[in-house]
């Protein structure tokens, strides 16, 4: 997409989590994809902390440096993740429980910890640069809701949130399982998460603003491949194992594909063309850039075929 998110997806310490997205022969449908205990040991390497940043120069370009509208603009990208880091984290628990092994079972609660760090990270960053004046968690998260658009709000709080519940009631439903991981990991996080981090990472990187968060959201953004790393691990090992899994994947991408497309252009673009760039990429790059990791990580998994037809649009 730009040279630094090229620089960024070739660092060693994000190609070590073996997300198919950062290899170039996963354009051939193969990728050394880590085991479970591998991706748990990886987790172990690659700690980091949230209270170890420092905002402060963070707090004086937020205010100083950026105008109201750019501010504003930028608030549907890191309000999306704030409240998306807080859902996923909520979702996340069903989730585990309900996977087959233990060695599942025990990285996805390494993943649970890794989406609670993301939280606290948007939260110190909201406090310490004085994004909002609420107090409380809470009141932060509510206040950070109102800057996020239709889409993003019916992929969670509906596309999600009723296959977890399904899950939370029937834990052993493997078809459901494969449902949410290819939402969660492949979707959620695979499409959207990173293709907003990578743009979001490069634009504040060219315009040398917010350093504090650009350094937290690396780390989080390297957290993601590894999680992703693991939905292709599992995905690939359900879809060899049963063709209704494989019909499970497929159903779910196109059921959402109308709605990531949603997600991937904010509401005050409307009325701009999608070739448009406006305060970061245009709306097709991020499209682009969010089907070719997705095309990557399917062939890996064993579907081979176009998979959605909205972000190829
Ligand atoms: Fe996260
Ligand atoms: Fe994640």
């Amino acid at each position: 997409m730009s040279e630094t998110a090229d620089a960024r997806t070739d660092r060693v310490d994000f190609r070590a989590t073996s997300d198919p997205a950062l290899m170039d022969s996963a354009d051939r449908g193969e990728a050394n994809l880590l085991g479970y205990e591998e991706l748990y040991a990886l987790w172990e390497r690659q700690q980091w902390s949230v209270h170890a940043l420092d905002f402060s120069q963070d707090r004086v370009d937020w205010h100083e440096r950026i105008g109201a509208d750019e501010r504003f603009a930028r608030m549907y990208g890191l309000s999306s993740f704030f409240v998306g880091e807080q859902k996923v984290a909520a979702e996340l628990g069903p989730i585990m429980r309900a996977a087959p092994t233990e060695a599942q079972r025990i990285f996805l609660c390494t993943q649970i910890a890794d989406e609670a760090r993301h939280v606290a990270f948007f939260d110190r960053f909201y406090t310490e640069v004085g994004v909002f004046e609420e107090e409380g968690l809470e009141a932060r998260l509510a206040a950070a809701t109102k800057h996020t658009s239709e889409p993003f709000r019916r992929l969670f709080d509906e596309c999600l949130t009723s296959r977890v519940d399904r899950l939370a009631r029937e834990p052993e439903d493997l078809e459901t399982l494969v449902e949410a991981i290819t939402l969660y990991h492949m979707v959620i996080e695979g499409m959207l998460a990173l293709t907003g981090q990578h743009t979001i990472i490069s634009y504040n990187e060219r315009l040398g603003t917010l350093p504090g968060f650009v350094e937290g959201f690396t780390n989080v953004a390297r957290d993601e491949h590894r999680h992703v790393a693991f939905g292709a691990r599992f995905l690939r090992e359900m879809a060899q194992a049963d063709p209704r899994h494989v019909a499970a994947i497929q159903r779910v991408l196109d059921e959402v594909a109308p709605i990531v497309d949603g997600v991937l252009k904010p509401p005050w673009r409307s009325g701009v063309d999608d070739d448009t760039r406006l305060y970061g990429p245009s709306v097709n790059e991020s499209r682009a850039f969010a089907a070719k990791a997705l095309e990557r990580r399917l062939k890996v998994i064993g579907l081979g075929v176009r998979p959605t037809h909205a972000v190829a649009d």
